[in-house]
């Protein structure tokens, strides 16, 4: 990369914008009239305050992080962010006090003339290129002499390499930055290295008794204090948002005045052409997160032709592995593609996929089914959808259609699972991929305690998958495959029958009692030391994986994925579903350590049983899937359970499974229902939050943001819960069913 020309190309970019007055190039033109108002949110959640702006031609989020006066000061510092979905692109500026005391300065996003507090920033394309630079623009205060110590401009993951990894900065994309002062403003700039689009931000001092006044010294940016006209645009091609009537069908319009916020953040993380997996870490296409929130989110979204439902399947199908039919866990897109690909020596702005997860391949096919065959409007629509043309977002699936990619991940899925259908052994279940530590959705370092053979995957993704296969070879998706209309029936039953058995722990009762009281001393936070009388019986709960680090043959942590098997199958083998359905009633109502719930909301891992110290060491209230509360498993069980009691309303009751003619399994399932209900409601305020944590103290566990809580032995940094997510936005269509209230 030659610098030099760099410079030169910015500068003959700026002159003809900003023409011979100097004004902001930025102000000159005016964006194209939208037929919607604009939607914004606020969001504070300090130290942080998020704030949200959309319209027709921009959408962008900006947070705001300003220490507290018990702020760690070695973590927290003044901080500015702009995200923009378009090209999970981004901007982040972190600010010194001039005098270096920490904590000495505040920074702040201000209500003004200009927008409350953001407003939108349009100019039209420059010269011959397509695209207009958009982004937000508002006015900023510094209460003290400030320093723009770094800037970095361009993809979220370079940023996300700065502030979660080991403080990594690349010359290549930092020297690229120019700096130039106009008046007593400050322009900075970067051309990404695709040599088309820019970011730009400028700074000029506000208000008619404005004492601001910014200079650049060295490449660093020195502040007088003062209200200061911000404004942070670049020029990569924005995508179509969904705007709430659009991602909503029309059966589910009234929640957009019912459920104002959650609409607006469910707006905002959707486009035509993919859902985005949660604010701005995460602005961009995530395999997983984006079936799973379907999913759940279903009844609510919209279907037919440009509709949520199409965007989600699509962007799966678009981005699936032609040559072995994995689904593409997370995507590579602009500034940092480009860098990617320099890496490897080539010079393309081609996006990437990271292929490692094992899981996604399976929600798929269930994805479809549920779209393809049970949604009257997506029937309609599967001949024309399946032949569109893959390659327009993902180059290397050129010259196939989205239904050659969904048989290609179906014959994975068959290939996969064929083994253990024939032979039921351990070696036959679904591993990790070599080399990979992680495959689903305990995705931290320790998550799934280091296990090959995650339980998820094996005991409800590749049944369900293979049901859905079945199924959707007999719609005719698949015509060249007729026979696994009864193939996958058969294999199915198979997964469905034989898998539990290689996870299952049972733990006599008085044992089970002797390893809570261990866990009571071992745990390195403080837990409720009351709960001997709720070991009534034999505990039995399933591994979370098989083959751990620490020679764990199980991974013995009790956990929330039975909620996939309830939500996702009906199985069939009478005497497996009730004791299966049982065990999991009865580890929802325990309380803390003795099972999942809390009164801060049902955990989605319990390590007291493990008889190793190991167990209480790694899964603390700490750990990002440790002792602590996710949004969406609360809202999969839910709805799991509530699915596994409708199979006791069939119109003949014969046909019924035969828990439901057990009532106390029937009553244990029923309470279970009420109580993690009652646990959602109590914590109504977390449920949009990815996920939090919980101190106990005077007999309550007392909600606390994970962010604070230290970090579990061999975890970096802490890791920042998401302000919103799409999967926990799921409780716009899941809700208590009141038929089931006791
Ligand atoms: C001051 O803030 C910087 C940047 O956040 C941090 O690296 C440093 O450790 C802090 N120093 C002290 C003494 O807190
Ligand atoms: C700026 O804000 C910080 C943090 O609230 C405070 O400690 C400091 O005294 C303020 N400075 C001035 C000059 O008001
Ligand atoms: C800024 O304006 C928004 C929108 O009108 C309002 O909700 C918010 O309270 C205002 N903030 C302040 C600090 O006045
Ligand atoms: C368009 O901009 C480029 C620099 O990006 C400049 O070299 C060229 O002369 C401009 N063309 C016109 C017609 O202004
Ligand atoms: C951008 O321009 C530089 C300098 O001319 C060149 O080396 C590089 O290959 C170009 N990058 C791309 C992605 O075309
Ligand atoms: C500018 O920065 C360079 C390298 O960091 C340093 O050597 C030089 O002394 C600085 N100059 C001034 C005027 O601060
Ligand atoms: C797609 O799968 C093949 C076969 O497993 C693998 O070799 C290739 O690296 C994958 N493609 C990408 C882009 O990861
Ligand atoms: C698609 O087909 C064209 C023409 O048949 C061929 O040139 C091109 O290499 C193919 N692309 C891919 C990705 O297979
Ligand atoms: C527990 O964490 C430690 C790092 O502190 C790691 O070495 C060990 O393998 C982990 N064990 C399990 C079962 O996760
Ligand atoms: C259901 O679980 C309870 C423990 O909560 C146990 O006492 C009972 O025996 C179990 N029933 C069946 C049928 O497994
Ligand atoms: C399971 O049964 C319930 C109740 O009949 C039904 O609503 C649900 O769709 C079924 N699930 C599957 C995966 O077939
Ligand atoms: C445990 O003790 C606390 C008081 O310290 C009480 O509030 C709580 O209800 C008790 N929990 C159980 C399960 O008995």
């Amino acid at each position: 990369m030659k610098h030099t020309s760099l410079v030169t190309l910015l500068a003959g970019i700026s002159a003809t914008n900003a023409g011979k007055s100097g004004a902001s190039l930025l102000a000159r033109y005016s964006a194209p009239a939208c037929s919607n108002a604009p939607s914004t949110l606020s969001l504070p959640d300090a130290p942080y305050d998020n704030f949200f702006y959309s319209d027709c031609n921009v959408a962008a989020q900006a947070v705001v992080t300003t220490p507290l006066l018990d702020s760690d000061l070695t973590q927290i510092g003044p901080r500015l962010i702009v995200a923009w979905p378009a090209g999970n692109s981004g901007a982040c500026w972190f600010f010194a006090p001039q005098n270096g005391v920490n904590g000495s300065l505040s920074i702040a996003l201000v209500n003004s003339t200009v927008g409350n507090p953001l407003a939108p920033v349009y100019s039209s394309a420059k010269n011959g290129s397509a695209n207009p630079s958009v982004g937000v623009k508002s006015v900023l205060r510094f209460n003290s002499s400030a320093v723009l110590t770094i800037s970095i401009l361009g993809s979220i993951r370079t940023i996300r390499d700065f502030t979660e990894g080991p403080s990594i900065l690349y010359p290549e994309i930092q020297d690229a930055i120019t700096f130039t002062t106009n008046g007593n403003g400050v322009q900075l700039n970067r051309l990404w290295l695709d040599n088309v689009t820019s970011t730009t931000l400028t700074f000029q001092p506000w208000g008619s008794d404005s004492t601001g006044k910014a200079t650049v010294v060295n490449r660093t940016v020195h502040f007088e204090p003062g209200d200061y006209l911000f404004s942070a645009a670049m020029s990569y091609p924005q995508m179509t948002q969904l705007e709430p009537a659009s991602v909503l069908n029309s059966r589910s319009a009234d929640l957009i005045t019912q459920m104002p916020g959650q609409t607006a953040a469910l707006s905002f993380l959707s486009y035509s052409e993919k859902l985005l997996a949660g604010a701005w870490r995460f602005l961009t296409y995530f395999g997983r997160d984006s079936m799973i929130s379907a999913l759940l989110l279903e009844p609510v979204l919209s279907s037919g032709s440009g509709s949520a439902m199409e965007a989600v399947i699509g962007a799966v199908l678009e981005r699936v592995n032609r040559t072995d039919g994995s689904v593409c866990h997370e995507e590579t897109i602009g500034d940092y593609a480009t860098w990617t690909n320099e890496q490897e020596g080539i010079y393309s702005n081609a996006m990437s996929c990271d292929y490692k997860m094992i899981d996604s391949d399976y929600y798929l096919p269930v994805l479809m089914q549920k779209y393809f065959l049970q949604n009257p409007l997506g029937k309609s629509r599967a001949t024309a959808f399946f032949s569109t043309q893959a390659g327009s977002v993902n180059a290397a699936n050129r010259n196939l259609t989205w239904g050659d990619l969904a048989l290609i991940n179906a014959e994975r899925i068959m290939r996969l699972t064929g083994p253990f259908a024939k032979e039921q052994t351990k070696d036959n279940l679904i591993h990790l991929k070599a080399g990979q530590i992680v495959g689903q959705w305990r995705d931290s370092t320790y998550g799934i305690g280091g296990g090959r053979i995650p339980y998820d995957v094996n005991t409800a993704l590749a049944p369900a998958a293979l049901r859905s296969i079945a199924a959707l070879a007999r719609g005719g998706v698949y015509p060249h495959e007729k026979q696994w209309a009864t193939e996958a029936d058969k294999n199915a039953k198979v997964w469905e029958d034989s898998t539990l058995q290689f996870f299952e722990v049972t733990i006599p009762r008085k044992e089970a009692q002797s390893r809570i009281d261990t866990y009571q001393t071992r745990a390195p936070f403080t837990v409720p030391t009351n709960t001997s009388h709720t070991i009534d019986s034999d505990v039995t709960f399933h591994a979370l994986s098989l083959d751990g680090y620490d020679s764990l043959a199980q991974v013995q942590v009790m956990n929330t994925d039975d909620c996939f098997r309830h939500f996702l199958l009906n199985t069939t083998n009478e005497a497996q579903l009730t004791s299966f359905l049982n065990q999991t009633a009865s580890n929802i109502r325990r309380t803390f350590p003795a099972g999942l719930m809390t009164s801060a909301g049902m955990v989605v891992a319990n390590p007291a049983f493990g008889s190793e110290d190991v167990y209480a060491q790694n899964w603390t209230t700490g750990a990002y899937h440790g002792t602590v509360v996710w949004s969406w498993p609360l809202a999969m069980m839910g709805k799991g359970l509530e699915l596994q009691m409708a199979r006791c309303d069939p119109k003949t009751k014969t046909s019924a499974p035969q828990f439901c003619h057990d009532a106390s399994v029937l009553g244990n399932v029923k309470a279970a229902y009420n109580s993690l209900w009652d646990s959602i409601e109590a914590n109504s305020q977390q449920l949009s939050t990815e996920v939090w944590s919980w101190v106990y103290r005077s007999g309550e566990f007392d909600v606390t943001p994970l962010g604070v809580m230290p970090p579990p032995p061999g975890a970096g940094a802490q890791t920042e819960s998401d302000i919103r997510q799409l999967w926990s936005l799921s409780f716009l269509a899941v809700t208590r069913n009141e038929k089931y209230k006791s």
